[in-house]
């Protein structure tokens, strides 16, 4: 097995909105993640029901009205934001080559229509990005993980109206022309297809206010798709040679059985869940199916002249995905279900399961791979790829070795679609450094190599603490991915 390329990119990933805190500190505004609430006092079944609830108007006013960060782990994270440059230290000391984190919109536009950006804003993400590469790494940098604003849903409507495109495209044109000199790959879109699984996160429109539903996400999406290109658009005129990439969460499922229904189930939910998405992005138009799919969702999107010719005319330079677990498909409703990265699905016997539901697939990340690099020929990064734990914190370390375990088998399994002949350019594992968890909000669902002393309340000394997963993957790196075990 020839393995990994000498440079090819170990890199780790967090978000800002499940890292930086300091959520009204420096001049930013109040953004949508800010208003997701939780209790601490939540049982197993409370916290699980809470993940990836849609918002409600009640929810959204109260949430407005308050400043306390209590209940709105969001607003203080694990205080990133003050604590980056102890954080870099140790992914330097791991010896990362790429760092993954998404740029907050309210920082750099509080309101998200205003005339100017907010000067701290750039200085800290100019800060931040100058700090990755002394310590040598090169900087992914999310342009959007989900939130946005609080101000373009209260005064537009978030992304169902078709100006939030043109507010968008100005801050990604503030991104490249102030910070552009410091991002090495550009991801406009974390998990673009979030949308409609996550319809808060994803399109940021509250549920009781909307009257079809359904339409209301698929217009945001193509609104989305539109931002997307038009975000290529501008990085390849403003930096001629960026690279800029298109982003799903994949789904990545199996026939349950050899059923001819169930085959044709998979490939319903594997074009429905993710290629939709990706078609559009690497080919630059609708596939043929999103007729059919759209039409029995009963949902006619709104376009206007120009829209073809904008996706045609901006497809992405590489493709990326995020991968914790795969699912299988039957249209045989007599299956159990089990939980997943943002959503429910149908369990196969052959996996063991994580301790939140997720299906525990390394083989499904070279699987993922193959069938992303077939379809596309473009250059493919693992966005996102970890395991989210119960970690006890003993003394001065974690004994993670279920973690390990899991990395293992994906780094493995990742070796071999790189012999397959695929062309991965990197890695960033997810939560490399402890954050909240954007699915149930939790701080307990951990999955980092560095462990972040604080609790689901918000309490403890925000201490942070190499696991035994920290040496395991700083060798991993090392060695070129050789010594994995
Ligand atoms: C991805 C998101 O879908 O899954 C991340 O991009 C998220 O923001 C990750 O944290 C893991 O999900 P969770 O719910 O366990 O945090």
């Amino acid at each position: 097995m020839s393995g990994f390329y000498k440079d090819f990119l170990w890199g780790g990933a967090i978000a800002a909105s499940q890292a930086d805190g300091a959520w009204n500190e420096g001049g930013k505004g109040i953004d949508t993640q800010d208003l997701r609430y939780f209790d601490a006092g939540w049982d197993w079944e409370k916290r699980q029901e809470n993940r990836n609830i849609n918002m409600t108007r009640e929810r959204f006013l109260a949430a407005l009205q308050t400043g306390e960060t209590e209940h709105y782990p969001f607003r203080r994270g694990i205080d990133f934001y003050h604590h980056y440059k102890e954080d870099l230290a140790l992914m330097e000391e791991l010896g990362l080559k790429l760092f993954r984190t998404s740029i907050n919109w309210a920082r750099i536009y509080p309101n998200g229509d205003d005339e100017t950006p907010n000067e701290e804003g750039i200085q800290f993400y100019t800060d931040l990005f100058t700090e990755c590469h002394k310590r040598g790494m090169k900087v992914f940098a999310t342009i959007l993980h989900y939130n946005i604003p609080v101000n373009l849903v209260t005064k537009y409507g978030g992304w169902k109206n078709r100006k939030t495109i043109d507010f968008y495209v100005k801050y990604c044109k503030t991104l490249y022309e102030r910070l552009g000199a410091l991002v090495d790959y550009w991801l406009p879109f974390n998990e673009i297809n979030c949308s409609r699984f996550n319809p808060w996160n994803g399109c940021c429109i509250i549920k009781d206010q909307e009257e079809h539903y359904e339409q209301t996400i698929f217009q945001c999406t193509h609104h989305q798709l539109l931002a997307n290109a038009l975000a290529v658009k501008a990085a390849h005129e403003i930096l001629p040679g960026s690279m800029v990439g298109g982003m799903i969460a994949r789904f990545t499922s199996y026939p349950a059985t050899c059923r001819p229904e169930d085959v044709m189930q998979t490939i319903l939910d594997e074009n429905y869940k993710n290629y939709f998405y990706t078609d559009v992005m690497a080919r630059g138009r609708y596939p043929a199916y999103a007729k059919r799919m759209l039409r029995e969702m009963g949902v006619s999107i709104e376009t206007e002249p120009g829209d073809e010719e904008i996706l045609r005319d901006n497809t992405v330079d590489f493709l990326s995905f995020s991968y914790y677990m795969s699912m299988i498909s039957s249209n045989d409703p007599n299956y159990e279900i089990t939980s997943g990265n943002l959503l429910s699905g149908k369990k196969n016997p052959y996996l063991e399961t994580s301790a939140w539901g997720w299906q525990i697939d390394p083989l499904g990340i070279r699987i993922s791979l193959n069938e992303m690099y077939d379809r596309y020929q473009l250059p493919l990064f693992i966005a996102e790829n970890g395991l989210g734990a119960v970690d006890i914190l003993e003394g001065e370390s974690v004994h993670d070795s279920y973690r390990i375990a899991y990395l293992r088998e994906h780094v493995k399994q990742m070796a071999e679609a790189l012999d397959d002949g695929v062309e991965l350019l990197g890695y960033t594992m997810w939560g490399i450094i402890d954050i909240v968890s954007c699915g149930t909000i939790e701080m307990s669902k951990r999955y980092g190599v560095v462990y972040v002393d604080r609790g689901d309340a918000g309490e403890g000394t925000n201490r942070r603490y190499k696991k035994d997963s920290f040496e395991w993957y700083k060798r991993c790196i090392a060695t070129g991915g050789l010594v994995i075990d």
